[in-house]
């Protein structure tokens, strides 16, 4: 059956030396069912684990494994031709070692040249035993290839090749296949969908002061509402972000302004009210000392009680005064009975949307470059989504609000 999020798209599938390598067949093969022409690509060592004629064979194409092929052309630049050709380059089963290269330029296979050499997407699939995973020179590569602007899909957790429990392996074919289909979707749309809207998105953690030199704050990065902000404007949109006190980069097109505490947040987004679209992705304190002395506290022999005061609820001061038309999508981190205090949270704030993500998940949340959320509509719609990264987590949230939305117009 086609797929047409891979119908028709060229994709290089690279494969490492792990034990996982097994299951790159099932992928080309579900790849290619789902329309894709899938070019093989193998590292020395991953012919250990499985023959290039199984992949090949499936493929219908040679499998690559040299950079210099005892071909009969005598060209040696088909690393650039085929990194030109692919609307995507996936690695999986991608070993500590591949990650290391990729993580310093190397190009002394097929792959890696080709990975260098490639103006496409790049995803990679880490596959490897727990303590190999969590060394600290893999999180390292792995925040590097990050900053490259590669797709990272985090390994799972479960029973590993050497016989321990632990996170390292590589997700199942289907799982890969459908994460494919979302990121190259993600990745390779021209959409303007939200030309002529202005959309509001509040990101980040908020601070509220105890002294001059003290704050209450939360672990909120701000990366998910910088990626919704970023794909909003992608999509044509008028974009501001109001920003807690956050260590990101602006996207382009989008107008940000700074805010500290709760009470600024609420101050400037009632400047933004008339927003077609709200995204409310801001961590925003609860509670705020009562009163933030100007000098700095001194510390005494008694225990200390701060005084809290609730902070307004900047959301809901904007469902209160919900304007006909006007789309408000609120987030919610749980720990437990996500779904039922999500949905709570949807009606008393008046919201038509609530992102259900869950705190206490690998993978989820704050201070991560992936997060796995549910979308809870007010009309009773519920959509669940794979582990992605953040990007492609925010472009298929504004897929399914403004479908929907358009289909009420
Ligand atoms: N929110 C807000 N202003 C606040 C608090 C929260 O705009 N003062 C928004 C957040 O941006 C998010 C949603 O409301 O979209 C979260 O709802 P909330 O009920 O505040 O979540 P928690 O603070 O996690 O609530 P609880 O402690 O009840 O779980």
């Amino acid at each position: 059956m086609t797929d047409p999020r891979l119908d028709g798209k060229k994709l290089i599938l690279g494969v490492t030396g792990s034990i996982a390598a097994y299951k790159a067949a099932e992928l080309v093969r579900l790849l290619v069912r789902a329309g894709a022409e899938v070019q093989p690509m193998m590292t020395a060592d991953a012919t250990r684990f499985i023959a290039p004629l199984t992949l090949g064979t499936l493929a219908k194409r040679q499998v690559l494994i040299q950079v210099f092929p005892e071909n009969q052309d005598g060209s040696w630049t088909k690393h650039v031709d085929l990194g030109l050709w692919a609307d995507g380059l996936v690695i999986a089963p991608a070993t500590a070692n591949t990650l290391a290269k990729l993580a310093n330029g190397f190009c002394d296979s097929m792959l890696t040249a080709t990975v260098l050499s490639a103006r496409c997407a790049v995803l990679v699939c880490p596959a490897m035993d727990h303590d190999m995973w969590t060394h600290p020179a893999t999180k390292a590569n792995v925040d590097r290839l990050r900053s490259f602007g590669y797709t990272i899909l985090d390994p799972e957790r479960g029973e590993l090749a050497s016989g321990l429990i632990g996170v390292g392996r590589l997700p199942e074919p289907e799982t890969i296949a459908a994460f494919i289909g979302e990121w190259l979707e993600s990745r390779t749309q021209v959409n303007r969908s939200l030309e002529g809207k202005k959309v509001l998105v509040t990101a980040g953690p908020t601070r509220e002061a105890i002294d001059p030199v003290r704050f209450l704050s939360n672990g909120s990065t701000g990366t998910m509402g910088f990626a919704l902000a970023d794909a909003a404007a992608r999509r044509g949109a008028d974009v501001v972000l109001l920003a807690g006190p956050v260590d990101l980069p602006t996207p382009a097109g989008v107008d940000r302004e700074d805010v500290v505490s709760a009470d600024d947040l609420h101050r400037a987004a009632l400047n933004h009210a008339d927003a077609d679209l709200v995204i409310a992705a801001a961590a925003v304190a609860d509670y705020a000392p009562a009163t933030a002395g100007e000098q700095k506290m001194k510390k005494a022999d008694e225990d200390l009680v701060l005084q809290l005061r609730r902070t307004p609820d900047v959301l809901a001061a904007l469902g209160e005064r919900k304007q006909n038309g006007q789309v408000l999508v609120g987030f919610a981190l749980e720990t437990r009975n996500g779904e039922a205090n999500a949905r709570g949270k949807l009606e008393r704030k008046n919201l038509d949307w609530i992102v259900l993500n869950h705190a206490n998940e690998a993978g989820a949340g704050f201070g991560t470059g992936t997060n796995r959320v549910v979308l809870l509509g007010a009309d009773g719609s519920r959509h669940e989504l794979p582990m992605m990264d953040k990007a492609a987590v925010a472009a298929r949230l504004l897929d399914l609000i403004t479908a929907q939305e358009t289909a009420k117009e």
